[in-house]
Order: structure tokens, then C-alpha cells, then sequence
């Protein structure tokens, strides 16, 4: 098991007078009360409020557990409840998202114009033979056009499959090939950290390994000149200025009757093998998942600018930028470029420009930002923030404390938000009117059910470290892993049969929170992305001068998490610092800059078990100096 534990700082943040008089939802224990006696009814009154073509015949569907249906029967599309929905009434004229680029342009897009540009590009996509099923591969950099990709997808029935433009050549090969995607939407390039990433290039480089992708959709941020391969690759300018995009005044598109339980969307995540597994999301329980947490938990109001700091190329942009602020009607921010660029103020200073009220972001960034000192946000005046969130790893105490005390100025209390790629929404989370102790997640939201079991699946003591599992289905739950049925109940539901395992280590307190201790698979969390240990060793194998590698994560002010690995190089090739050098890029290369190792050591053999298995938890152990544990199994 991990021991990346947080520990457990003094005291209890009590949400102020002020706080409790304005939330949406004034008693947690109410709403957790009424979903524990009616889970159905619960989530039905929750799906009211959106609109349906048709309304379910029931709404949780258990019959052939572990795949639970969510809203059987109903007929509905996320898009129509993001937009349609919003244009016939007076939000048309809402804004719907400011977007910053990382040179300081601005762009900004009503209900109405984010329709408008929706439309047109489900336009273009449908004239390009793009129909419901097919899947669509967008590997873009944080610009408006990637939400409008999207939700063009899910306008027009398509699966959306969203590889993050950090990623590189091998990674979005075997993404496009996995997906079968017809269709790939790139930008020529896109900015970050003051540099360039040249994505179509990558996506060229990709598309020799793989053969199903007929057309490949550029749009400009950079440029600069790229390839254009004739017959294949269009621009996005030139599609979006044709009469069939522009059809009835660019504002017209059919959205696609949607059964409940259709696919939404794909998103590869990383398990404990060496090939990702995509996530699949369907439109009905996922619509009603997410917008409920974020309505509940952000408390947005309709005149709140709320700013989600990730990209939207993880699950938690898919969800939390895309489509849950969407669905509420809400005003979200969106800022293409690095927290440091090109000072550490960027971040504040924009909290300040954009008078931002809700603020999430992960600790990570947090974290970096700390470093230079608190002069930085102090030059900016950040009294429009009254929430705060955090997500992607346990937030460790002076995090939270900074968090709080610098940013939030002792006023905004921090939602720290527990959930998965595969639970698509907030699973474990505070709402506002929750009292709060800093490093716990606190409880689980109204109507998800947690708890914190041994080997044997039996409850732990409180205060004692087990395995995470969810006892209940909800709504915006994964539905299976795309082409891998088997895969997804192996993997999620076999550890403890009817409970759903979620690779990770808690403690539950005598007060019923939860503390997040860590992944316990062969799953690395660096800088808040989730990593697998196989895809960094696949990357390491596949250079010609490594025979075996082994890839772990130790711990790491910053990153929370930093990638350590150890190879055997093969026969004929020597130890050199240039090596190491030449190893770091190739992952970069092949994986992308996320993947690099931090530390690459060359070793003459690794510990394994007697069938062969790699045991990182003894070299885990090792580097950090700790006790091997049981190595009764261990190779000699
Ligand atoms: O280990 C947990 C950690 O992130 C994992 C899920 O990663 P991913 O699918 O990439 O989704 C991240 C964004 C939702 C979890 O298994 N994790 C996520 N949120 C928290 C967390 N660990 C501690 N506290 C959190 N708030």
C-alpha cells in the first residue's frame, strides 16, 4: 500500500453566517438523508429539471449489474440542455465564456454565439459523412474551438474521444487507433509556457503508425506553415466559411435525439496495464451527475464567473468546464496558457481582471505558485473569490492553509473534491454549508455511498487505512470500457463483487470523513495526471538501447508525485549521462513532457517476483529508505 499519507492538520474550518444564508443547499444532512431512502427518487427529481425528448421509464436499472442503466427509455442530448435550451430564453445573451490566450488575447462567446459556432461546425462535421456512433478524435491545444469540437460531436450523436494536447506521438497513435476514429480536429500549434507545441506535426507523425483517420481538421492558433496533406487535412477557417456551415445563418443544426444511454464520450485513462483504457460516458446520468455536484457543491449563481483551471482534455475539463457549467447556465472562464507566464501574478491577475467568484484548480498548481512567494497575489485584489476548489490529489496542509489564507483571505471555504475519470462527477466532496477539515474530502455527496474495507472487503476501524469503494451506482457512473466489457468488471468490480474498487487508499475518521492516502495500483499521480507505471516502461522498452525498465513514483514538493525509473540496458551499450538524457526525450517523444522520468538509473537487475512481475514496491521501499516488507515472493 502507498504511504504518501497527509497528514492530519488541527482544526475545523465552520462555514461562516454569510455562507450558509446565500448557499443553494442549506443542509447537507437533509439532502444525504433523502437520497439514502429514495436513491431513485432523488436523482429523478434531479433529472427534472432538465429537458427530455422523452421522459424514462425507470430510472435506475440494475438488472444486469455491474452495467447499471441510468434514465431507461428517456431521450434527451446534453447539448440541447448546454445550449438549445439556453438560446430560447433570455441566457442567449448570457456570456457563457471569456477566454484569455496566453499572449493576453481575449475572446468571449454568448449563449447564442457558442450556439452559433457549435452549429456550424456539427454542420461541417456532418457534411463530412460524421454520424451518431462515430467517433471523433480531438487533440487540440485550451482554445475555444476545443469546447466547441466537443459539444459539435455531441450535437451530431458522434463520441467524442479528447486526447490532451500534452501527450505526444505514441500516446495519441494508440488512442486513434484504439477509438477507430475517422476523423482527427488538431490545431496547426498552440501555445504553452511561451513556446510552441506543434501538434499537427505530432498528429502527421501519428497518423503514419495509424491507418483509420480519412480527414484531419487544422485550426489555426500559430500560424505558422504546416503540412497540409491534400484530400486529408482542411482547415477549420475555410470548412466554417462553406454555405453548408453557414446553412440558415450559421444558427441551424438538428440535435440528434439521443437515447439516455448512449455514448457520449470516450476518454482514455491510465490502469494498471500498459494499454489505456477509454472511459466511456453516456448522455443522460452523466448530464444529470454533473450538473448536480456543480451546482450544489460550487454553489454558482447566475451571475457568478467561475474559472475551472484545468484542460479540458481531462476528465475534469470534460465535466467542470464543458459540460457542467454549460448545463447550469453559468459564466466560465477559460485560460489557455501556464499559472507563470509570463510572471507568477497570471493566474491572480486574471482573478482580478475577470472579477472571478469560484475558483478550482488543482494543488499541484498551487504548489508551484507557492514557491515564488506571496508578494504575488498580494499585488492583486482578489475580493470577488468566495469559493475555492481543489481536485486531482489529496491537498496537503500548507497548501490548504495558503489556499486559504492568501488566496481566499480566511473567506472562502475549499472544496476539496474526490472523484475519478471513471465516476465522471464529484464522488467524495464538502458542500459550502459543510464544516471543513483541511486534507479530507470530507463525506460523499447526497446519494453516493463510500467506505473504506480490508483485503476481504469487510469495513476498517475509523482512523484505520483500507482500500476506497463505492457501494452504490450514480448516475454519472462509467458505463464499461470501450470495446473491453470484461476489462471493466475485472477491473472495477471483481476485487469486491457488488462494490466498485477505485485503486485508491483512505482513512475514514470517527466523524465519518474521508482522508485520501493514494493510489494503491500501478497508477502514478504526477503533477495531478494520472500516469501508468506500464505506458512509462513501454516508452523506456521501446528505445533500441533498453532491455527492461521499471517505472515508480516517490514523493515530490511539487509534483506531489515524481517519476523514478530503473533500466537495464541491453547488451553492447553503456551507462552515460548522455544516455539518461536520451532516454528522458524519448519518453517525452513518445509519451509526451508529462511522462518524462525525473530520475533514470541503470541497474544490472530488478526485483521480481518468481513468475516474473516487477515488484515496485520493493523498489519503492528502497529508494525511500523504508522496510522491504513481505518479500517472501521476491526472486533471489
Ligand atoms: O487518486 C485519486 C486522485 O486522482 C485519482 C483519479 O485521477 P483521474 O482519473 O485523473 O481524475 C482526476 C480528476 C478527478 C483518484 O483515484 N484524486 C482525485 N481527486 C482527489 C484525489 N486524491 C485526493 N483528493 C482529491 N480531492
Amino acid at each position: 500500500m502507498s504511504n504518501e499519507s497527509s497528514q492530519e492538520p488541527q482544526g475545523c474550518f465552520v462555514p461562516s453566517p454569510d455562507v450558509i444564508a446565500n448557499a443553494n443547499i442549506k443542509s447537507y444532512e437533509a439532502m444525504a438523508r433523502w437520497a439514502q431512502e429514495d436513491l431513485p427518487g432523488f436523482w429523478a427529481a434531479q433529472a427534472e429539471q432538465f429537458e427530455w425528448f422523452r421522459k424514462w421509464d425507470t430510472v435506475l436499472d440494475e438488472s444486469n449489474a455491474p452495467f447499471y442503466q441510468w434514465f431507461v427509455g428517456g431521450k434527451t442530448n446534453i447539448v440541447y440542455n448546454c445550449l438549445d435550451r439556453h438560446v430560447a430564453t433570455w441566457r442567449r445573451n448570457k456570456l457563457a465564456l471569456i477566454w484569455e490566450g496566453e499572449n493576453g488575447e481575449v475572446r468571449t462567446f454568448s449563449y447564442h454565439a457558442l450556439n452559433r459556432e457549435v452549429c456550424k461546425f456539427a454542420n461541417v462535421l456532418r457534411s463530412m459523412g460524421v454520424k451518431k456512433g462515430d467517433r471523433v478524435t480531438i487533440y487540440m491545444g485550451r482554445v475555444p474551438e476545443l469546447p466547441i469540437a466537443m459539444l459539435a460531436c455531441a450535437k451530431i450523436g458522434a463520441v467524442h474521444s479528447v486526447v490532451y494536447g500534452g501527450f505526444s506521438v505514441e500516446a495519441l497513435h494508440g488512442r486513434l487507433e484504439d477509438s477507430e476514429s475517422n476523423v482527427c480536429i488538431t490545431c496547426d500549434g498552440s501555445y504553452m509556457n511561451g513556446k510552441i507545441v506543434e501538434l499537427k506535426r505530432i498528429v502527421d507523425e501519428a497518423l503514419k503508425r495509424a491507418a483509420t483517420v480519412e480527414h484531419v481538421i487544422v485550426f489555426k492558433r500559430i500560424g505558422h506553415d504546416v503540412p497540409m496533406e491534400q484530400g486529408r487535412d482542411y482547415w477549420w477557417h475555410e470548412l466554417m466559411g462553406l454555405p453548408v456551415a453557414r446553412a440558415n445563418g450559421g444558427n441551424r443544426c438538428e440535435t440528434e435525439i439521443m437515447d439516455a444511454e448512449d455514448p457520449l464520450f470516450m476518454l482514455y485513462t491510465s490502469g494498471t496495464t500498459g494499454k489505456p483504457k477509454a472511459i466511456l460516458h453516456t448522455h443522460g446520468g452523466y448530464m444529470v451527475g454533473t450538473a448536480t455536484t456543480l451546482k450544489w457543491v460550487f454553489d454558482l449563481k447566475e451571475d457568478d464567473r467561475y474559472w475551472c483551471a484545468a484542460d479540458p482534455g481531462w476528465i475534469t475539463g470534460h465535466s467542470y468546464i464543458v459540460y457542467a457549467p454549460l448545463l447550469v447556465g453559468a459564466t466560465s472562464f477559460m485560460y489557455e496558457g501556464a499559472p507563470t507566464y509570463p510572471y507568477p501574478n497570471r493566474w491572480w491577475s486574471m482573478v482580478e481582471k475577470y472579477g472571478i467568484n469560484v475558483l478550482y484548480c488543482a494543488p499541484t498548481a498551487l504548489r508551484g505558485l507557492m514557491r515564488f512567494g506571496e508578494a504575488w497575489p498580494n499585488r492583486h485584489d482578489l475580493s470577488s473569490l468566495r469559493l475555492l476548489g481543489s481536485v486531482g490529489e489529496p491537498i496537503n496542509p500548507e497548501a490548504w492553509r495558503w489556499y486559504h489564507r492568501v488566496i481566499g483571505k480566511e473567506n472562502c471555504p475549499i472544496m476539496d473534491t474526490w472523484w475519478q475519470t471513471e465516476t465522471g462527477m464529484f464522488m467524495i466532496t464538502p458542500l459550502p454549508v459543510v464544516d471543513l477539515k483541511p486534507g479530507s474530502a470530507t463525506r460523499p455527496f447526497p446519494g453516493v455511498e463510500a467506505d473504506v474495507v480490508d483485503e476481504h472487503g469487510d469495513p476498517v476501524a475509523a482512523g484505520d487505512e483500507g482500500y476506497l469503494v463505492l457501494t452504490k451506482p450514480w448516475p454519472a457512473m462509467l458505463r464499461t470500457i470501450y470495446r473491453d466489457p470484461d476489462r471493466y468488471v475485472t477491473q472495477y468490480w471483481s476485487k469486491y463483487p457488488g462494490k466498485y474498487f477505485t485503486g485508491d487508499s483512505a482513512r475514514k475518521d470517527a466523524d465519518g470523513y474521508f482522508w485520501i492516502i493514494g493510489r494503491v495500483d500501478d497508477v502514478i499521480k504526477v503533477s495531478g495526471y494520472r500516469l501508468g507505471t506500464a505506458e512509462i516502461e513501454s516508452a523506456l522498452v521501446s528505445h533500441h538501447a533498453v532491455a527492461e525498465a521499471a517505472a515508480i513514483g516517490l514523493p515530490h514538493e511539487i509534483k506531489g508525485n515524481a517519476i523514478h525509473t530503473y533500466v537495464i540496458l541491453k547488451a553492447g551499450n553503456e551507462p552515460s549521462d548522455a544516455l539518461i538524457e536520451e532516454l528522458k526525450a524519448h519518453v517525452g517523444h513518445e509519451l509526451g513532457p508529462i511522462a518524462k522520468p525525473e530520475k533514470i538509473t541503470f541497474v544490472p537487475q530488478l526485483p521480481k517476483t518468481r513468475s516474473g512481475k516487477i515488484m515496485r514496491r520493493v523498489l519503492r521501499a528502497r529508494a525511500l529508505g523504508l522496510p522491504e516488507g513481505d518479500i517472501t515472493t521476491l526472486e533471489e
